[in-house]
């Protein structure tokens, strides 16, 4: 009698958990991203972290290459063997290209059960969202226009910060390169040169001239004196760059600023990641200044996307991931270790450094005297072949003996070829 009561009692667990497990697919989802150095892969960990406390199965999918050019032809190629990753680091007009070949899946349930339209700042939701849905989540904000320097290095010239005009820049690089120091650490690719030419652009133009330039394409400002004098900056400084820069990552080129083998290195704070996961202080190991402007802010906001997939698991998967990313906790300890400050509004910097809290005081400058723009390098403003045509243009500027005439003059015509 007992017996058979077990054996009953068991059967009757059994398929009660049977059907527990059909009614909740264990959430997972694949994730296409491309945070592969040092201080990435720790922030990218404690996203992996927080999805699989929650319950999560999380697919690892990391395509190596600063700035995400590898990922995005990894992700052109599976989308269109049928084969779409789940959930994809994706930024800016991406995500409305993508969204307008119906590849992206809506959280509009997530969000409105989250109540993102309130926590989520209105610049940053019109971004996330494609006719009214919302089709991806922020993670962070990043800042584009930073200088990291070396504080030792600079004190062997005599300087004590890092330069607050393009001329003070100039004339310090001269004395460290005089001292037989590389002033400059800079990794030759692409979207690295893109990344110094646009703070040059935001800093020797103004923000006016940035929107009208790298937003707008306007071709007067294309053709401007003023972008000619951007080019001459960008000749200046291929001279205050080492030997060895083509093809260097961005991470190395950080870690020579790090090791006391360059001055300084133009790069978002992203590389604020790297000195932190090896253990730097900011103020005493390094030095994080804005590059010269006046009161620009080049925001470059990390979100993912979510692609459609079919599978309870999948789906369940996604908005799991999608919830947490916006969640307070998740945005505080990911961008304690980016380099980011919270993308969600009302989440305290208690816990973060000078640079971050440097990072949100500027922002708030900048929105109000109009200079909180979008980076063109990081996929903020353009879409990726108008800012490919652009991109284009100052590689080959950088690494020829281009004058700054020629160079404008293939821009305006690289800018009016991808626009038509
Ligand atoms: C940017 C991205 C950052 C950082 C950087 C270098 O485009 O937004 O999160 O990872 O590339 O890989």
């Amino acid at each position: 009698m007992n017996l058979r009561k077990t054996i009953l009692a068991t059967g009757v667990a059994f398929s009660a958990l049977a059907t527990a497990s059909f009614a909740h697919a264990e959430p997972t989802a694949e994730v296409l991203h491309w945070w592969t150095s040092g201080g990435e892969a720790k922030a990218v960990a404690a996203l992996k972290e927080d999805f699989e406390a929650h319950g999560g199965k999380w697919v690892d999918s990391p395509v190596a290459g600063g700035g995400g050019d590898a990922a995005m032809t990894v992700l052109r190629s599976r989308v269109l063997s049928g084969d779409a990753p789940a959930a994809v680091q994706l930024k800016g007009p991406a995500i409305q290209d993508w969204a307008e070949q119906g590849a992206l899946a809506d959280l509009n349930d997530v969000a409105e059960a989250e109540g993102w339209d309130k926590v989520i700042p209105p610049a940053i939701q019109s971004v996330m969202k494609y006719e009214g849905d919302y089709v991806a989540v922020p993670v962070n904000i990043h800042r584009v226009d930073w200088i990291w320097a070396n504080p030792e290095l600079l004190a062997k010239v005599g300087a004590t910060e890092a330069p607050k005009t393009w001329d003070e820049f100039n004339a310090l690089a001269d004395k460290l390169k005089a001292a037989g120091i590389t002033p400059v650490a800079h990794g030759g690719q692409p979207w690295q040169y893109a990344t110094v030419f646009e703070t040059v652009v935001l800093g020797l133009g103004g923000p006016e001239f940035y929107q009208q330039a790298l937003v707008d394409l306007d071709e007067d400002a294309l053709k401007s004196d003023t972008m000619k004098a951007v080019f001459d900056q960008m000749r200046k400084i291929r001279g205050y760059v080492d030997a060895d820069f083509p093809g260097r990552d961005w991470n190395l080129a950080t870690a020579m600023v790090m090791n006391g083998d360059a001055a300084m290195q133009i790069m978002g704070d992203w590389a604020k990641g790297e000195f932190l996961a090896a253990g730097k202080v900011p103020g005493k190991d390094f030095i994080c200044s804005a590059t010269p402007s006046e009161h620009g802010y080049l925001f470059n906001v990390d979100s993912f996307a979510m692609f459609n997939v079919s599978g309870d698991d999948k789906v369940e998967g996604q908005k799991l991931l999608a919830e947490l990313i916006v969640g307070e906790k998740f945005q505080e300890t990911f961008n304690l270790l980016k380099g980011s400050i919270p993308a969600r509004l009302g989440v305290a910097l208690d816990k973060f450094d000078d640079c971050a809290k440097k990072s949100e005081a500027d922002l708030l400058a900048a929105q109000d005297a109009g200079g909180f723009l979008p980076s063109m390098a990081h996929g903020m403003a353009l879409r990726g072949h108008l800012s490919g045509a652009i991109v284009d243009v100052v590689t080959a500027h950088f690494n020829s003996d281009m004058s700054s005439d020629e160079a404008v003059e293939r821009l305006v015509e690289a800018v009016e070829l991808a626009k038509d």
